[in-house]
């Protein structure tokens, strides 16, 4: 047959028409379910195409246009977006059952052992009896003070690598790898009784791998794949993403298996592994290896970087603000004075340091969009229904920044939090009700420790006249995109307390 240009325009008006058929068939169909409003979508991607990084950025905008309560297809997956207080409210009160699962992604399939660990597992008896085990035996008061000195000792070998730098002068120090260094070394010091960065290493072909896997479990761990959301994709293993993630999760597997079985024949490190171990031994059924290594997991990828970005972003933060570092440093010298170290018992004095903590949570939440949910059963939020099997997020990050929320909201200004705690469902850098963060206290301590040695020990200046560059890049904690460098020159303190043990540092 021949193809004439007729037959070419007939042919695209055909498929023009269905297009806007089906368009207009879902959109019928959209406004009957009574679903959250949405942008125009595709066939078979939904808006997919739509979804640029960073997500909270993305969502803001759409939210701008539509809502407070909007809703995307990511394929065949409808996920609800929520950026209101009162949305957060209703999501984390009402529906905080309904809504507390967590949705079935290939990151969680090998990162998580296949939906077991406390983040990854559905709302119900296995999530509750972890999360009973995170608080008492792991993350308890008693369990935190237990470990209190390798976290001065964290903080002290990182003031003394500085000091190293800048015991006469202002030195100009890169901060990230040294406050991710401090985060890792204190969790894994923790979990196991080892050091993984840095000098001191045990086992240094050991820490080497360990290193290379936790970045690539971040990668992988937070890339969103495709096929999670487009089954033909999955068929094909779009990429070669699942395998890629399978032969990652089987070489962690390996080197966690390896710690717990070092730990079983040494028995004197008295290290969380340790204490689970004397658990699998009065109880074996219950805390197998597989359910150690997921705690194990569960606590590298949600403590560390997240505690590490904060203390990175509040350190920018204070640099571009010098007036607000030199009221911190004088609430520290007054409280503390400048013959000892501050130490965690001093942090509930430090009304000013703990307005800046949550003021940079506020600005810059590590996790910005929370950590997916997943409805386990029809709902409502602000009137429209979301059905079972939602993908839900909450768009903190645009909350935090929300103009009808706060005054001024876009400025560094810690002043805001010193009259005590914020009211209603405003500020959530942990997230709300029962798939809230269990870390938040020692993360508090770690981030309230550092800052404020950090704060006592050195002056700190901009590297050059510009302002630090606050721009987010991408990933699963929301990293700057910039690594932090500045100036720092160590105090008088530096000079008392610590340049003692500077040299083996
Ligand atoms: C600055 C530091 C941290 C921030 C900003 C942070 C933030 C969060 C957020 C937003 C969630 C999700 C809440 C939700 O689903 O709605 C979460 C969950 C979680 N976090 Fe943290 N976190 C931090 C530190 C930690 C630490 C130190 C640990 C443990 C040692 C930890 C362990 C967890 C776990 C296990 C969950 C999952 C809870 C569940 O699904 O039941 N986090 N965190």
């Amino acid at each position: 047959m021949e193809i004439t240009l007729p037959y070419i325009y007939s042919y695209f008006t055909v498929f023009s028409l269905l297009i806007a058929l089906i368009f207009l068939s879902e959109k019928i169909h959209h406004r009957r379910r009574n679903l959250p409003p949405s942008p125009p979508s595709l066939p078979v991607i939904g808006h997919l195409h739509l979804i640029k990084l960073p997500l909270h950025r993305t969502f803001h905008k759409l939210s701008q246009i539509l809502g407070p309560v909007l809703s995307v297809r990511y394929g065949s997956q409808l996920v609800v977006v929520v950026s209101s207080p009162s949305a957060v409210e209703e999501c984390f009160t009402r529906n905080d059952i309904v809504l507390a699962n967590r949705p079935r992604t290939t990151g969680a399939k090998y990162f998580g052992y296949n939906y077991t660990t406390v983040v990854a597992s559905p709302y119900g008896d296995h999530w509750r009896n972890l999360r009973r085990l995170m608080s008492v035996e792991i993350l308890s008061t008693s369990r935190l003070n237990g470990f209190l000195s390798i976290r001065q000792d964290e903080v002290g070998r990182l003031l003394r690598r500085l000091y190293q730098r800048s015991s006469t002068d202002f030195a100009k120090v890169e901060m990230k790898s040294r406050l991710s260094d401090l985060t890792f070394n204190v969790v894994m010091r923790m979990i196991a009784g080892k050091r993984y960065y840095g000098e001191d290493l045990e086992n240094s072909a050991e820490a080497e791998e360990f290193r290379e896997l936790v970045t690539k479990a971040f990668m992988g761990g937070g890339a969103s794949n495709p096929a999670d959301f487009l089954p033909i994709l999955r068929w094909i293993d779009y990429k070669g993403f699942e395998k890629n993630l399978a032969k990652i999760h089987e070489r962690f597997d390996k080197l966690l298996q390896g710690l717990i079985d070092e730990h079983r024949r040494d028995k004197s490190k008295n290290s969380m592994i340790d204490h689970l171990l004397s658990l699998q031994e009065s109880q074996p059924e219950y805390y197998t290896d597989a359910i150690i290594k997921g705690l194990i997991i569960v606590i590298i990828l949600a403590g560390t970087d997240t505690s590490a970005v904060t203390m990175e972003w509040a350190m920018s933060l204070l640099v571009n603000h010098p007036e607000v570092l030199k009221k911190a440093r004088a609430e520290v010298d007054a409280h503390i004075g400048q013959d000892r170290l501050i130490d965690e018992h001093d942090l509930d004095k430090l009304t000013y340091l703990k307005a800046i903590i949550s003021e940079t949570f506020r600005l810059c939440p590590a996790a910005p969009m929370l950590v997916p949910h997943s409805s386990s059963d029809d709902c409502t939020i602000g009137g429209y229904n979301v059905p079972r099997d939602t993908l839900l997020l909450v768009n903190a990050w645009a909350i935090h920044r929300d103009p009808k929320v706060w005054d001024d909201p876009t400025s560094f200004k810690p002043e805001r939090f010193e009259g005590g705690e914020v009211e209603g469902h405003k500020l959530m850098p942990f997230g709300f009700g029962r798939r809230a963060c269990p870390g938040v206290g020692l993360a508090q301590r770690i981030v309230g420790l550092a800052l404020g040695s950090l704060i006592q020990c050195f002056e700190w200046e901009r590297v050059g006249e510009d302002p630090v560059d606050l721009s987010e890049g991408n990933g699963l904690t929301m990293p700057k995109a910039e690594p932090l460098e500045a100036m720092c020159k160590a105090r008088d303190i530096m000079k008392k307390v610590l340049s003692d043990g500077a040299n083996d540092a």
